[in-house]
């Protein structure tokens, strides 16, 4: 498990700078201003900051660049990273720049000489996001991250602050982790294990087996994993922070811990890629995980459908006609279109047991996605106009991309069967929309909702502003910030 950077806030003390080893931070405005702490700096180093900020390369860096220079004279330290950010950032600037700095820093130490810096705990959470490696599996790589120290006026202000942060840095660190772990390590049961251990954090957490989901006639997720050697589970975590019986919000995830495609084998090119199909439900995790850390004062639950999609003499075939715990029949044209047949499930299964306020699925559900919007923005869709605004807003102010796609009953006849209530794929034209549609039927007409199709933006192959290339947690900032500006007010 990777764990964030510890982060401090403390006192600044000149005298201590030239002294500070490894990796030094130190900001100088756009204009070429050296504040108290840079002063210092320019002075151990007998001007040499000065010279940097008067020349061309400061001057075409951009707001929140950092530049390196590396065995700055008169100082213990190796690094001496200058950042051009104004003592009154953006909050954009002030992430960027923290991101930078998050990227340089690795798993080393990094000393942080920000003063009176308005915005500096957006530039100390971008700087920890930035920071992660999954390295989990490399041998020669098993450094623990040091810690990250910011030199502040007034320290105290602060405090309170570095929990925040890391509550929501620990949340994506863990989306990014579960994303990450190939389909050996991570099975469903070891999913649900890692699900478990959460509750030391406070949240209840319940595991549903073949035999309760079979109970419960969730068919469609069943006929999924039926051909895995993974038993396929359910979990639900429970987050009480609220006023005890309001409604919750629920958030559901797509699980699917390997999607090989079933008997509509997915080609060899690529495949492995589908280790992360369980990003949806990784999203799902992370956020639970934040709001638990950081006790917040809302109510919301998250359950995850956990199967894996192995061709086998037991899978489902094309063909095959399932029904499920609503009670309306689907007939399985494609075993490849697996994800909306766990969800299906689940979401009937979440709106049944908690009476939700609302409902929010996350899920890698189509390639078409990609297609539409690339890996900058996740499809959203939804039949509530406020939420869906709500919840763009809070992606927006996260900079995690976000773009409305159409819900539309004109879509339905691509879902139409022969035999069956609807079959699970609607054809080449709007792919993600007609998963949308198929989801949809699984909803209640009054109860407000969201998809996000996040096929495109859960794992990325080149860095991103706060993740190195991989898995981004995209999402976890964005919905713990709908949690707190629209549930806990
Ligand atoms: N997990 C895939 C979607 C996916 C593709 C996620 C690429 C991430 C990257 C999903 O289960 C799938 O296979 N979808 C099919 C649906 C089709 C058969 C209707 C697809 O998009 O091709
Ligand atoms: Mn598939
Ligand atoms: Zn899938």
């Amino acid at each position: 498990m990777t764990s964030p950077a510890a982060l401090h806030f403390t006192d600044v003390d000149l005298d201590e700078i030239g002294a500070m080893t490894g990796r030094v931070a130190v900001f100088v405005s756009e204009s070429g201003k050296l504040d108290q702490t840079a002063r210092r700096v320019n002075r151990l180093t007998k001007g040499a900051l000065e010279r940097f900020a008067e020349s061309a390369a400061f001057n075409d860096m951009a707001p929140g660049d950092t530049k390196e220079l590396a065995y700055p004279t008169g100082m213990v330290a190796e690094w001496l990273n200058v950042v051009k950010l104004d003592r009154k950032p953006t909050i954009e600037a002030a992430r960027k720049a923290g991101a930078g700095l998050g990227k340089a820093k690795g798993a080393d130490a990094l000393h942080v000489l920000a003063g009176n810096l308005k915005q500096v705990t957006h530039v100390a959470l971008g700087a920890t996001l930035r920071a992660y490696a999954f390295t989990d599996h490399k041998t020669a790589d098993q450094t623990a991250m040091k810690d990250t120290v910011f030199y502040v006026s007034d320290a105290k202000a602060l405090e309170g602050e570095a929990a925040a942060i890391t509550a929501v840095a620990e949340g994506v660190f863990m989306t990014r982790d579960l994303t990450s772990e190939p389909a050996n390590v991570l099975t469903t049961t070891e999913f649900a294990n890692r699900l478990e251990a959460m509750s030391d954090l406070g949240l209840k957490v319940t595991v549903l087996d073949e035999p309760e989901l079979e109970t419960l006639g969730m068919r469609t997720l069943l006929s999924v994993g039926q051909g895995s050697e993974s038993p396929s589970k359910v979990v639900v975590m429970e987050w009480q922070g609220g006023t005890v019986g309001d409604a919750p919000l629920a958030l559901v995830g797509k699980g699917v811990v390997f999607d090989t495609g079933g008997i509509s084998l997915k080609p060899a090119a690529g495949m492995e890629d589908m280790t992360m199909d369980m990003g949806g439900a990784g999203v799902v995790a992370g956020v639970m995980r934040t709001l638990a850390l950081r006790k917040a004062k809302a109510n919301v639950v998250g359950l995850v459908g956990l199967v894996e999609n192995m061709p086998d003499g037991r899978a489902t075939r094309p063909g095959d006609v399932v029904t499920s715990m609503k009670g309306d029949t689907v007939e399985i044209i494609n075993t490849d279109a697996e994800g909306r047949l766990v969800l299906a499930d689940v979401l009937w299964y979440a709106q049944e047991k908690f009476e939700p306020r609302g409902v929010i699925d996350l899920a890698t559900l189509t390639g078409a996605v990609i297609i539409g919007l690339g890996h900058e923005m996740a499809g959203v869709f939804s039949n509530n106009d406020d939420l869906a605004g709500q919840f763009l807003n809070a992606a927006k102010a996260e900079g995690e991309g976000a773009w409305r796609l159409p819900l539309d009953p004109a879509y339905d006849k691509q879902l139409k069967s022969q035999i069956a209530d609807m079959k699970n794929v609607g054809g080449r034209p709007a792919g993600s929309i007609t998963a949308a549609q198929f989801l949809q039927r699984f909803v209640l007409d009054d109860m407000p909702w969201i998809h996000l199709d996040i096929a495109g933006v859960a794992s990325v192959k080149s860095d991103t502003a706060f993740a190195p290339k991989g898995c981004t947690g995209w999402g976890v900032r964005a919905l713990d910030r709908l949690v707190r500006d629209t549930i806990e007010g």
